[in-house]
């Protein structure tokens, strides 16, 4: 186990995905953590990440009383990046002093000490001279080094880049090697992992599944029943089929269609489930009670508070209609609850980073039931989206739908503006939608967009169709890029693209004379319209 100090940098999780790009396990925890649970880990490496703080600030975190004598008992190799360097440092005796000049973005540094090519030194794979793009972000630097320490690269600037202490393991790189702004990063974190500690490459996705099927197996009692809210999203679909797996009918799954799903939606995802993932699921039909609920609302907060409502309802129903048919309580419910999640619950103070760690619900919005007695199993806890992506390909679940762009839980009620109700708004978004979504699927661009929508707006507009004037709805268009939907890039189509999709709208869509294409980044705007 590689093992990854937090100390709030925006990389960290980073840091976590690179190691385990490698095939190596690696887990995050708090850089504040006691010491004992550190050591029940028993990691081979650990890694202290970046951070904000200086490490002269009155509350600046750092590692537990011991653990400079834990690493060295028990032979632990530590890799400190950025503060995680500046920290080492100041507890081994050196000095960090606020840097003459900050140094910010891409800098170059070179090789001043490859240890005579011996490839247990950080550069030994690397000519004493050798020079490298790196990313830095730091305002303190390493003015002096504790006893038996080495520098082995330095900036263009002459301030320390890179040190080692190869007697007591210690390693550390003012830059950050996890970044695509460090283009040969990767190549020294692999470097480091592999020659200097000496680490194997084994974790495998399919080890994974079968830990997990035996852990589940080993938490549910024999008679135990398991609930799942199915979205029709990837990661409550992987997390289902995983449980399935481990315990085939004691599960069962609810799929609601509130009315508010795209093109075929309900007929798409239920197909999957049950032909494909033979997954037990009951679909209920909400529409006309979510509709009804949603007459005449234009706030977007409110709408997500009755469709937050309104599934609990579904939900309590469908577990007090399963505790009859089953003569007991289902003990546990299956959540999609993913590793960023779960790491975002315990930043290190002051890293900025957010501290919720609400249940997610299928929706987002309402949370569930408080009297429901359930204990939870999130079998995806340890896992990033793309390695869910790569458990669900194991696992059967069809490519294409692991694929799917984001979809939110209030579904179309934030893409039809105002009262979702109002005349046929709804079946508009929807045929709009399929045309965008199956032109940019037919032109082969699904895969290089996050996310792709129609909006429907409230307002109408005027125009000349066939000889007459006509005055109907106006959609907009939104697709954009993001790498995990914080910010966004907006996509930039070819005209020829965008002119086809118009005309092919205002052609088959009743009711639509105007197509208009969003191009405004996250931001300022978000990406859903609301
Ligand atoms: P915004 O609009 O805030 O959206 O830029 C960022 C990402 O989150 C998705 N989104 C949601 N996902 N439940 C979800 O599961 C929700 O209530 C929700 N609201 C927004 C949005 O589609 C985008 O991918």
């Amino acid at each position: 186990l590689v093992l990854i100090l937090d100390y709030g940098s925006q990389y960290t999780h980073l840091i976590t995905r690179r190691i385990r790009q490698l095939s190596i396990f690696s887990l995050c925890v708090s850089g504040t953590s006691p010491l004992k649970s550190i050591t029940d880990l028993s990691p081979r490496v650990i890694i202290l990440s970046g951070g904000p703080h200086s490490v002269h600030a009155p509350n600046a975190p750092s590692f537990p009383d011991g653990f400079i004598e834990y690493i060295g008992k028990n032979g632990i190799y530590v890799l400190g990046i950025c503060y995680g360097l500046q920290l080492i440092t100041v507890k081994l005796g050196g000095v960090v002093r606020v840097g003459e000049k900050q140094e910010y973005g891409r800098m170059e540094i070179e090789v001043v000490n490859n240890g005579g090519g011996d490839v247990k030194g950080l550069f030994g794979n690397r000519e004493k001279g050798d020079k490298q793009v790196v990313w830095m972000s730091h305002g303190d630097e390493v003015a002096q080094l504790p006893d038996g320490f080495e520098v082995v690269a330095r900036s263009q600037q002459g301030a320390v880049a890179a040190v080692e202490n190869r007697a007591r393991r210690f390693y550390g790189l003012q830059y950050h090697p996890e970044v695509t702004h460090s283009p040969q990063g990767m190549e020294t974190l692999r470097h480091f992992l592999f020659d200097i500690c000496g680490i194997t490459a084994d974790w495998k996705m399919e080890d994974v599944m079968n830990e997990e099927i035996k852990v589940i197996q080993g938490t549910l009692g024999p008679d135990d029943h398991v609930i799942c809210a199915l979205s029709g999203g990837v990661d409550s679909t992987v997390a289902a089929t995983l449980v399935h797996k481990a315990i085939g009918d004691r599960l069962h799954c609810i799929f609601v269609d509130n009315g508010l799903l795209r093109y075929k939606e309900r007929e798409r995802v239920m197909d999957t489930f049950e032909k494909h993932l033979h997954l037990p699921v009951t679909c209920v039909d909400a529409t006309e009670q979510f509709l009804s609920k949603l007459k005449g609302v234009m706030d977007p907060e409110m709408k997500r508070k009755i469709i937050g409502r309104e599934f609990i309802c579904i939900f309590d129903e469908f577990a007090q209609e399963l505790e009859q048919k089953l003569g007991k309580e289902p003990a546990y419910l299956v959540q999609g609850t993913l590793y960023p999640d779960v790491i975002e619950s315990c930043p290190p103070p002051g890293s900025g980073r957010n501290h919720s760690h609400t249940i997610k619900s299928h929706h987002n919005v309402g949370g569930l039931p408080k009297d429901m007695k359930l204990k939870l199993i999130e079998p995806l806890k340890l896992l990033f989206k793309d390695e869910v992506r790569a458990l669900g390909k194991i696992l059967n679940v069809p490519e294409g739908f692991l694929k799917r762009h984001p979809f939110p839980g209030p579904g179309l009620a934030v893409r039809v503006l105002g009262d979702v109700t109002e005349g046929n708004a709804l079946d508009i978004l929807r045929m709009v939608d399929e045309i965008f979504i199956q032109s940019i699927k037919d032109a082969g661009l699904y895969d290089s967009i996050w996310q792709a929508f129609a909006v429907f707006l409230p307002i109408k507009s005027v125009g000349v169709q066939g000889d007459q004037r006509t005055h109907s709805h106006v959609v907009a268009l939104r697709a954009v890029t993001s790498q995990d939907g914080m910010t966004a890039d907006w996509y930039n189509f070819e005209h020829k693209f965008l002119d086809d999709v118009a005309r092919k709208i205002c052609n088959s869509v009743r009711g639509v004379n105007r197509v208009v294409q969003d191009i405004t980044s996250k931001p300022p705007s978000t990406i859903e319209w609301e």
